[in-house]
C-alpha cells in the first residue's frame, strides 16, 4: 500500500523503487534532471593539455540506448502516476538524451506546453574545435494530459522580465563561484549542479505557495534549496550519500525569501466586484467622477454600472480604451477617484470591499 510522502525529505535509493511507494496524484510539480547518458569515452583535454572534468560519473552510464530508453520509460511512467491531474512536469536534458525523453513523454500521454532553452553565456568551449560550442540545454515543460489544467504564473514571470512577456530562451550562467558546492579539497561535489536561477524560474512560474515539488534525481538539492527559499515543499530521491549530505547542509542554510513574488501576488485574481456593486456598497456613488490617474480625462458613474463622458456611455474598460485611443484596456487599472479624502485607484476599492467582507 503506497505510503504518504514525507515532505521536505530526501529519500535515499533508486528512484524506480522509491517512486513506487508514493501514492497516486500526490505531487504538484516534478522537476527531473535525469542522467544524460553522455556516452563520453576517454579523457577530454583542454587546449593547454590539462584534463577537463566533464560528466564521466558512474550514474551516467548505460549499456545501450535501449537500456536508457527502458529506464526513462519506467521513471517517467511512475512520475506521471504520482503527479496530480492539474500538476506539471519539467525535464531537463542535452542533445544526447532530450529527444529520446521528449518522444517517450509524448507516448506516455504528457502534453508539451513549451520547450525552454537554457542558454549558457559561460558555457564550456568545444576544446577540439571540431563542432560548435554546445552552449544550451533544453527543458521540456508538460501538463499531465492534453487539455489538463496546469498552473502558470504568467504575470509574475512578466514582472520578473521587466514587464515584458517572458520568452522561452533563458540566459542563465552555469553554476560557478560561491554557489558551486565544493569539498574540503576545493573539488566540485557534483559534476552537473544546476544554477539556482534556473530552478527559480521553473518553480516560480508553475507552482503556488506550499505546493509539493518532487525531484527524482536530487543530486545536491538545487530543487530543494529553491523550493524552500520560495516557501514551497520538496521531496527528493537520490542514490549517492555524498550528494545527499551536501544537499542537506545546503538546504538547512536557506532562508525563505519574503516578497510579493513568492505569494504570486501578481497572478492572484482580483476580488469579483462590479462598479454597480461598489455603488450598492457605498464605495462609489451615481454621478461621481472617476479620473485618469493624471486627472486629464474623467467620466461619471451611471446607475447601471456604466460610465459616461458627455458623449458616450460605456463600461469602464471601453471608456478607458477610448481615452487611450486603443481597441481595449482594463478600466480597473486606469480610473482613480476620491475616497474618504484620499485619491485612490478604483481597483483598490475592490480589495477594500473584499477585506471588509462586502460591507462598509
Ligand atoms: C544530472 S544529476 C542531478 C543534479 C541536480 N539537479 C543538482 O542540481 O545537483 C542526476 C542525479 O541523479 C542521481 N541518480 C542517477 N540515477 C538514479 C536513480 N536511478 N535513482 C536515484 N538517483 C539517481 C545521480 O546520482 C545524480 O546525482
Amino acid at each position: 500500500m503506497p505510503k504518504e510522502i514525507q515532505k521536505d525529505f530526501i529519500y535515499q535509493g533508486d528512484c524506480l523503487d522509491i517512486l513506487k511507494t508514493f501514492p497516486d496524484r500526490s505531487v504538484d510539480l516534478i522537476f527531473a534532471d535525469p542522467p544524460y547518458n553522455m556516452q563520453t569515452e576517454g579523457e577530454l583535454l583542454r587546449t593547454d593539455g590539462t584534463a577537463f572534468e566533464g560528466v564521466s560519473d558512474k550514474w551516467d552510464k548505460f549499456g545501450s540506448l535501449q537500456e536508457y530508453d527502458n529506464f526513462s520509460k519506467l521513471w517517467l511512467a511512475e512520475c506521471r502516476r504520482v503527479l496530480k491531474n492539474d500538476g506539471a512536469i519539467w525535464v531537463i536534458g542535452s542533445f544526447q538524451n532530450i529527444f529520446r525523453i521528449g518522444y517517450i513523454m509524448q507516448d506516455l500521454g504528457f502534453w508539451i506546453l513549451n520547450d525552454v532553452i537554457w542558454s549558457k553565456p559561460n558555457a564550456v568551449p568545444n576544446f577540439g574545435g571540431t563542432r560548435f560550442q554546445n552552449s544550451h540545454e533544453t527543458l521540456i515543460w508538460c501538463s499531465k494530459d492534453k487539455g489538463a489544467k496546469y498552473h502558470f504564473n504568467y504575470k509574475t514571470m512578466k514582472h520578473l522580465n521587466g514587464d515584458k512577456q517572458m520568452k522561452s530562451v533563458w540566459d542563465i550562467g552555469i553554476c560557478i563561484g560561491s554557489e558551486r558546492l565544493k569539498d574540503a579539497d576545493g573539488k566540485k561535489i557534483h559534476s552537473t549542479q544546476k544554477p539556482e536561477q534556473l530552478l527559480y524560474n521553473v518553480i516560480l512560474s508553475s507552482t503556488q505557495k506550499e505546493d509539493l515539488i518532487l525531484d527524482p534525481f536530487f543530486g545536491t538539492g538545487t530543487t530543494g534549496a529553491v523550493a524552500k527559499r520560495l516557501n514551497r515543499h520538496y521531496v527528493g530521491i537520490e542514490r549517492e550519500t555524498i550528494y545527499i549530505e551536501a544537499a542537506k547542509r545546503r538546504i538547512d542554510s536557506v532562508q525563505i525569501e519574503f516578497s510579493d513574488l513568492i505569494d504570486n501576488a501578481f497572478d492572484v485574481k482580483p476580488p469579483r466586484f462590479s462598479i454597480k456593486q461598489l455603488v450598492q456598497l457605498g464605495y462609489l456613488s451615481v454621478g461621481q467622477k472617476i479620473y485618469s490617474k493624471d486627472r486629464r480625462n474623467y467620466a461619471e458613474i451611471c446607475e447601471d454600472g456604466n460610465v459616461q463622458d458627455g458623449e458616450t456611455k460605456s463600461s469602464i474598460h471601453k471608456m478607458s480604451a477610448k481615452f487611450l485611443k486603443r481597441s481595449n484596456n482594463n478600466g480597473w487599472d486606469y480610473f482613480w477617484c476620491e475616497y474618504n479624502g484620499e485619491y485612490v485607484s478604483i481597483d483598490s476599492l475592490r480589495y477594500l470591499a473584499k477585506e471588509k467582507g462586502g460591507v462598509q
